[in-house]
């Protein structure tokens, strides 16, 4: 390699360490509670295709190019693009790319953390034996309870900051590496049991087709699954990009985002064969938005043999899950406060993580006593609660757009002496990765963008 560059924040263990990295940061919440509700509101089998096709054709592509900016930057996405840009002579403002990266994360883990205090504050809720025989509208009220009470969410959102500053400061190999090395595994079998589970309830055709039978979409709609696909393999703000800087120049980057995203996938998929046979067995609704899985779950747990300890595992691994995205939502903003002004990890992490804390009391009113104070952006949505305004303007529109720039850079800045050196693939690979970074990536963002406004 011509560049001899090292992060200075450490080096996964290998390649192995790596892959487990990037899918706990790439399977979290946005598997298991964000898809199926997403699909739920947004109609099911077409929903779903459009959301395959998006990781298949411009998240795989730009997950490759990322974490190969990473690799070659060896820092934060901020000095990286920097780094990067001088070195191909092209103009530092992109080193902007990196900055609208680093808000992305601070904005996204603000609400993360709270929905990660949800799943928390389950597994009190299963293991203390409150779902025992649930009915439907037993489920519903004990999650409204919860959502209500601003000082409970308080509670848990504070803990769950604290946890995720906790591993952040004291860095790479000691804090991530440990946690997601038999987490993962450990989550994958459980939700197959639930699987299982939901084949037992008569309504598992019901499901998959709701899952899998295509019908209308808007364009919205498609924005949103495309949204989803930079969301969950949390691509576009350089969470990737900075698990990248840490992987030795050794290892081979495109296999490894092809299992990352299969593996993250795979996760999302059986997330919705585990819930939508439940919704349908208990006269639920599909698009009951972001509360469904507390609501389905829960009631799966009260009424299958051994539920608590199903239940109490399962939100559990939620849980890690959500915490082994978390810590990669926070990384970049860390690792650039350590380079550029010579603090420890420890002082960034907690000051980064007082005001992400913060800004995530946005999130919690919007459940309780901000609710009803919602705002409309004509063309783009209405009638939105801080939260869901949030939530909107990061997946949909900072992750597709800062997606759209790494390939930009990824294909139209960077020499191909460049990339091509650092992918070292098949050349039939190089090239389908080149062709669908330069072209159908970039215009395929554009043209779902427009088409969300209905301008084309
Ligand atoms: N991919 C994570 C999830 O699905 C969320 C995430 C988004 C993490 C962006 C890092 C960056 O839950």
């Amino acid at each position: 390699m011509a560049e001899q560059r090292v992060s200075i924040h450490g080096q996964w263990t290998n390649r192995t360490v790596f892959i487990l990295a990037a899918t706990g940061s790439a399977v979290g919440l946005g598997n298991i509670w964000k898809f199926p509700y997403i699909t739920g509101e947004n109609g099911g089998g077409t929903f779903v295709l459009v959301y395959l096709m998006c990781i298949a054709l411009i998240g795989i592509p730009i997950m490759i190019a990322e974490i190969m900016l990473g690799r070659r930057g060896k820092q934060s996405p901020i000095n990286t693009m920097a780094t990067l840009a001088k070195g191909e002579g092209r103009n530092p403002a992109w080193v902007w790319l990196g900055w609208m990266g680093v808000v992305a994360g601070f904005l996204i883990l603000s609400y993360y953390s709270v929905i990660a205090g949800w799943a928390m504050s389950y597994i009190f809720r299963t293991g203390g034996g409150m779902f025992l025989g649930v009915t439907a509208d037993g489920a519903n009220s004990i999650f409204a309870e919860l959502v209500t009470d601003p000082e409970r969410l308080l509670a848990w959102h504070t803990i769950f900051m604290v946890m995720t500053m906790l591993v952040v400061g004291r860095g790479v190999k000691q804090g991530l590496e440990k946690a997601v090395t038999f987490l993962m595994p450990f989550l994958f079998g459980l939700l197959i049991l639930i699987v299982i589970y939901a084949m037992t309830t008569g309504y598992f055709t019901e499901g998959l087709e709701f899952l899998f039978s295509p019908g209308a979409i808007t364009g919205k709609a498609i924005l949103i699954a495309m949204g989803h696909a930079f969301f969950t393999l949390s691509l576009g703000m350089g969470a990737i990009m900075v698990y990248g800087s840490y992987l030795s120049d050794e290892y081979s980057i495109v296999q490894a985002s092809i299992i990352v995203a299969l593996a993250d996938t795979v996760v999302a998929l059986l997330a919705g064969m585990a819930i939508f046979p439940i919704v349908f067995a208990n006269d639920l609704q599909p698009g009951a938005g972001p509360g469904l899985i507390f609501q389905t779950l829960p009631i799966a747990f009260g009424h299958m043999q051994g539920g608590t300890l199903v239940g109490v595992v399962f939100f559990t691994l939620l849980l890690f899950a959500a915490w082994t995205s978390a810590i990669s939502l926070i990384e970049p903003a860390v690792a650039y406060l350590v380079e550029n002004r010579g603090v420890n990890r420890i002082y960034a992490a907690t000051w980064v993580g007082l005001l992400t804390w913060f800004a995530g009391l946005g999130t919690i009113f919007s459940f309780n006593i901000w609710k009803d104070n919602t705002i409309s952006i004509p063309f783009v949505f209405e009638n939105f609660t801080f939260f869901d305004t949030l939530d909107y303007l990061t997946a949909n529109v900072m992750l597709p757009l800062g997606g759209l720039f790494i390939a930009l850079f990824a294909g139209w800045i960077m020499r191909q002496e460049s990339t091509r050196e650092e992918l070292y693939t098949y050349p039939a690979i190089y090239k389908t990765w080149r062709f669908l970074t330069r072209y159908i990536a970039p215009v395929a963002v554009i043209v779902v963008f427009l088409k969300a406004v209905s301008l084309i």
